[in-house]
């Protein structure tokens, strides 16, 4: 029976038992952050077991995509050496709420398996919890399995809780032991790999109070799950998941691409790494994660370094693991189109990481070849906590990553000394980054120490409206600030980018500043400045008003990331897909997958066809609490919703956007105003970062714009005026250069008649300079005349002076011999006895000129 086949019948099984099959939800829970990846088929039904949330239905199955890369039985550095772990898996499940219990449960899991699928019965154990003699009861009375196979066990293995506190429950395993030994119950629960728990069965029946204390739930709920990759092995009869048809494709596309065989064993683990992270990795990259230095993203790319190095021992030295997504693609698309979809983007980010890392990869190898030659001369068998840091952070080595390397080595690594130094680098990034509302956060994220009236999850009025009269349910006086629950609240608490509100609550009469908004539980608690602790009682009236000018300039950037997204998809393509964003009062930054750079050009257009868009009036359809089916079918773009589960909120601006969407928006497109990019760059391999303001944030740019426009025309006013007074040295020193030449003339007179004459051919650049000139020759000769003549562009200028004692004596003027000599040179002129200006055109004759000079005296 192919897996596919499998799959189907178990959904096909539990159709029949009247149970709604739905989607399995993304592996990236956008809507909880204390959770990394989604890890169980549960967690989209979080909400119903914690009873802050309902279903239209009772009794629900489904496949569920999950990772699970850390937890005591899935230590990353073990997936690969062993058979049947995965960090990513398909969990099986079915539910009931407030429905069917333990009986059922047991019944039809026990048919599926032995009637359905013919599993043997003589190899099939249970368990149960220590003292659940119902569930004990009903394994003996309903089923035929073997009574010696009814096995007890404790809290740790039979008591399964989805995390500190909350909904819990025990629960009952079922066992397959496919050794030859299979009447050996021992072999239960002791991590054998011929002996291994496929399916189970979690009755919720218990809600774990923060003191660790159980209450009875009034409605009690099943929750299973059952590993399929493991159920393919068994059900197709091999020893090794990898040996299905789930793996099979993608050991054969890793064998075909480094061109060994799946058959030593240091190869095979490679292999099956390699296998199985390509699979987390596609599907990770398909729900909108991307590898990074925090959170999921660092997880993904230790996941994705893991491989890239197992890579290596199979002699792929360059980026490889990109051409493996087609083999995943080709193997589960039919089921996920979410990864058919997406393929060429997975591809590019893994590729770009690929190579990346690439780069440092062989600098890291290198550093840890030369500390394990230096330990051995040294017969140590330690790396050093300071080596080991230096590789995770000058190199990217994941401690896990340089932990395989050491072991396969023979070496252990120092991990206290490690994390003491990454407690150290994390103490002083802490120490620079603290601040209030840092503060505030941590303080308000649990509930713990309130003193409460009510646990009903609280109402959230802000799509409609932006103040309420409200009343407290819970409060906490902690550090000066006031943590205040509401039965009811317009403010929006931060979620999918968009920031918190700020405003104010009136309590007895009294108004306090909200600072911060947190969520805990579906609760909605309001930080306020509470100095001087004043008393706030639950049950007393609370006025709440959300700061509204504020809350519309956040709404006005929310509603433009939608144009924005919408306007990228139609520019840039189809593969853009929002990684992130972050939506505030004065700002928006929108992240998104995309290659290169995107051109000035694109981002004129981008611009135009948001604004364009924008003033087309569209208005807003909100379709709240939407059938998560319904929502799908309608085309909305589901990156980062408000809420994976059965109902969500899709925000929809005339027929150009459509998008799940959790926050709050405008009425119409128009309210926008306008879209102004401001930046465009780049923060990841293949992720880009688009900066934009809108509204009153355009207002404030323009006028930024202007200050800085003015800044420039003063600049450039003073850079003129700068210009002229440097031109007018420069002629200054020029013409003193040139009146420094009328020194060889003054001091080379030729005597006529007892009359001292003074000339000669000067370089002067227009008539005012050679009148200067001149008046230097007139004023450094004591006696006689002088005559200057220059060309100036083509024509000729003349100037020439006497002396005072010549013009009274002699009777001698200059506006006479100017004319004369101006006559020559084919013009004319005159002017006084003392000096004189003419010009004339033949510049030929200048000579001539000069010549007729001395005899006219
Ligand atoms: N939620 C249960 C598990 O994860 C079924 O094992």
């Amino acid at each position: 029976m192919t897996s596919k086949e499998i799959r189907q019948q178990f959904l096909d099984y539990f159709a029949s038992k009247e149970h709604r099959i739905v989607a399995s939800a993304p592996v990236v829970p956008y809507d909880d952050p204390t959770l990394l990846f989604t890890n169980a088929g549960m967690n989209q039904f979080k909400d119903v077991f914690l009873g802050t949330g309902s279903r239209e239905y009772k009794r629900a199955a489904d496949t569920q995509k999950c990772i699970r890369v850390s937890g005591k039985h899935n230590d990353l550095e073990e997936v690969g050496h062993d058979t049947y772990h995965h960090t990513f898996f398909e969990m099986l499940g079915n539910w009931s709420f407030g429905d069917y219990y333990k009986k059922e449960a047991i019944q039809w899991a026990w048919e599926l398996l032995t009637e359905v699928w013919k599993l043997p019965k003589e190899r099939l154990y249970a368990t149960v919890y220590k003292t659940d003699e119902e569930a004990f009861e009903l394994w003996k009375n309903i089923t035929d399995i073997n009574p010696a196979h009814i096995l007890r066990f404790g809290e740790k293995d039979n008591f399964w809780e989805m995390g500190e506190t909350g909904p819990c429950g025990p629960c009952s395993e079922i066992h397959i032991n496919l050794s030859d030994n299979f009447e050996d119950a021992s072999l239960v629960n002791a991590g054998s790999p011929k002996c291994i728990e496929i399916w189970n069965l979690v009755f919720i029946q218990y809600n774990r109070d923060t003191e660790g204390v159980l209450h009875e739930l009034p409605a009690k709920h099943v929750d299973t799950g059952m590993g399929f990759e493991r159920l393919c092995a068994v059900i197709q009869k091999k020893n090794s998941n990898y040996d299905t048809d789930v793996f099979v494709p993608i050991i054969n596309a890793v064998s075909k691409l480094s061109g060994i065989p799946y058959e030593k064993e240091e190869e095979m683990i490679a292999m099956r790494v390699i296998a199985d992270h390509i699979r987390t990795l596609t599907f990770a990259i398909a729900d909108g994660a991307v590898p990074g230095n925090e959170g999921r993203g660092y997880v993904l790319r230790r996941i994705l370094r893991r491989a890239a190095r197992y890579g290596r021992k199979l002699n792929l030295n360059e980026p490889f693991l990109y051409k493996l997504v087609n083999a995943v693609v080709d193997n589960m698309g039919y089921i996920f189109a979410e990864i058919k979809n997406n393929q060429a983007n997975i591809e590019k980010i893994i590729k770009a990481e690929e190579e990346s890392f690439n780069a440092t990869l062989d600098r890291g190898i290198e550093l840890f070849d030369a500390v394990v030659k230096k330990l051995k001369t040294q017969k140590l068998n330690t790396v050093p906590g300071e080596d080991v840091f230096k590789l995770y952070d000058t190199f990217g080595f994941p401690v896990d990553l340089t932990n395989v390397m050491a072991r396969e080595a023979g070496f252990a690594i120092d991990e206290a000394r490690f994390n003491e130094l990454m407690e150290d680098q994390k103490a002083r990034a802490r120490k620079s980054t603290k601040d209030k509302i840092a503060n505030a956060h941590a303080i308000a994220d649990n509930l713990e120490g309130f003193d409460m009236i009510s646990d009903e999850p609280t109402q959230f009025l802000g799509y409609e409206t932006l103040s309420s009269d409200s009343k407290v349910v819970g409060y906490k006086f902690e550090d000066g600030q006031g943590l205040v629950i509401l039965d009811k609240t317009p403010f929006y608490a931060e979620s999918g980018g968009q920031v918190s509100d700020l405003g104010t609550l009136t309590i007895g009469g009294k108004s306090f500043d909200v600072i911060d908004l947190a969520k805990v539980n579906g609760k909605v608690i309001h930080i306020i400045d509470n100095k001087d602790n004043a008393e706030i009682k639950p049950g007393s009236d609370a006025k709440a008003a959300v700061d509204e000018t504020r809350r519309w300039d956040i709404m006005r950037n929310h509603s433009a990331t939608h144009f924005l997204h919408a306007a990228l998809r139609e520019v840039l393509g189809k593969h853009v897909q929002q990684s992130g964003s972050y939506v505030g009062p004065d700002r928006l930054r929108f992240d998104f997958t995309h290659f290169q750079k995107v051109t000035e050009e694109e981002l004129k257009e981008i611009e135009n066809i948001v604004n364009r868009k924008i003033r087309e009036n569209l208005p807003l359809n909100h379709h709240k609490d939407t059938p998560f089916e319904e929502a799908k079918k309608m085309g909305a773009l589901m990156f980062f919703g408000d809420k994976y589960g059965d109902k969500v909120n899709v925000v929809q601006f005339g027929g150009y956007t459509l998008e799940f969407c959790g926050g709050t928006h405008v009425k119409n497109g128009s309210q926008i105003g306008m879209l102004k990019i401001i930046s465009e760059s780049s923060i990841a391999s293949g992720v880009r970062r688009i900066e934009a303001v809108t509204g009153s944030g355009i207002e404030k740019y323009i006028e930024e714009q202007h200050a800085k426009i003015k800044a420039h025309e003063v600049k450039i006013a003073e850079l003129a005026e700068e210009k002229r007074k440097l031109e007018k040295e420069i002629a200054e020193m020029k013409l003193k250069e040139k009146l420094g030449g009328i020194d060889s003339i003054v001091s080379s007179p030729v005597s006529v008649n007892g009359i001292s004459l003074y000339k000669g051919k000067v370089e002067a650049s227009n008539m005012d300079e050679l009148k200067s000139m001149g008046d230097e020759l007139r004023a450094k000769i004591k006696s006689g005349a002088g005559l200057l003549i220059s060309q100036i562009e083509d024509k000729v200028a003349i100037v020439a002076v006497v002396s005072d004692d010549l013009i009274k004596d002699k009777k001698l003027s200059a506006g006479k011999i100017v004319g004369d000599i101006a006559k020559i040179v084919g013009g004319g002129g005159g002017g006084r006895p003392h000096l004189a200006t003419a010009g004339g055109k033949d510049v030929a004759k200048i000579d001539d000129a000069l010549n007729a000079f001395e005899k006219m005296f």
